[in-house]
């Protein structure tokens, strides 16, 4: 592997761990200002000392994060569509050239697929492209596979749709937590993290993580279980305790609870 593409692989999936806790605050994208997102800056720059990567839009980073961070950037270059349009929902395409995801310092791109969707072949094919140019300068990609509201989420699907980002290309591949991850995982040549998806409590995202890593991902690529939790820089410190320390989902939620106590205790 180029040795541009192996660096920045290495700063997001750490290798003394080979894990990630990805910071997923790309929402925006086609949600507009999510719960927990209105002041982006606010909510994400006090969860930085915690995250490999921050995953976001161009827009994002120039507006609400300071060039000065050394976090790793992971640049959302798809979308095209708003959750209003649910007949094109993820009919996603480009919408951030290479070019600027390198003038941004971008360390990976990450692109929506839609695997079994009407509009799969246009973000297949429009990733491929990406992939391309990405690669040329060792620009690794993040393959989101993204399920449409009325999909079955299931192992079957989630192997499908990893395998299929892994052979265009990508280097990395984000699917969902589903039973028998393990299949997913062991199926996929390149690793695999999970989004977190809706808020769920902070035991069961918890409890999903661990779920994910056991079954063998390569860490999360967590949003909302992060950023809308009663206490996002405890939420955050307690999905890394299970990512890179093994932690179980007990012992990550005592950690939580004593950083909110301690949080709440200094106010
Ligand atoms: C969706 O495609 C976005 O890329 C989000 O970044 C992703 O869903 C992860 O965020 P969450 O954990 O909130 O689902």
């Amino acid at each position: 592997m180029d040795w541009g593409m192996q660096n920045r692989l290495s700063r997001i999936i750490k290798p003394e761990t080979k894990k990630t806790v990805m910071l997923a605050v790309d929402h925006g994208y086609f949600m507009g200002p999510t719960t927990g997102l209105e002041q982006l800056d606010k909510t994400v720059n006090p969860l930085l000392p915690y995250a490999d990567t921050l995953m976001l839009t161009r827009g994002a980073l120039r507006y609400y994060i300071d060039p000065g961070i050394d976090v790793p950037i992971t640049l959302r270059v798809s979308g095209g569509t708003s959750i209003l349009n649910t007949e094109m929902l993820l009919h996603e395409g480009v919408t951030c050239s290479v070019e600027d995801a390198i003038r941004l310092n971008a360390s990976c791109v990450a692109f929506s697929i839609m695997v079994g969707a009407r509009y799969e072949r246009d973000t297949i094919l429009a990733f491929a492209e990406i992939i391309d140019e990405a690669r040329a300068w060792g620009l690794p990609t993040l393959c989101v596979t993204a399920v449409g509201r009325d999909m079955v989420r299931d192992a079957k699907y989630m192997r499908l749709a990893s395998r299929l980002g892994a052979e265009l290309g990508a280097d990395i591949v984000k699917t969902y937590y589903v039973d028998d991850f393990e299949t997913v995982t062991e199926s996929c040549p390149v690793p695999v993290v999970i989004a977190g998806g809706k808020k769920i409590p902070e035991r069961e995202a918890l409890e999903m993580a661990r779920g994910a890593i056991d079954a063998g991902a390569a860490g999360v690529d967590m949003g909302r279980n992060i950023f809308q939790s009663e206490d996002p820089v405890a939420m955050i410190q307690a999905v890394r305790a299970v990512v890179h320390e093994g932690a179980g989902a007990g012992e990550a939620m005592e950690l939580y609870e004593s950083k909110k106590s301690e949080a709440a205790a200094r106010q």
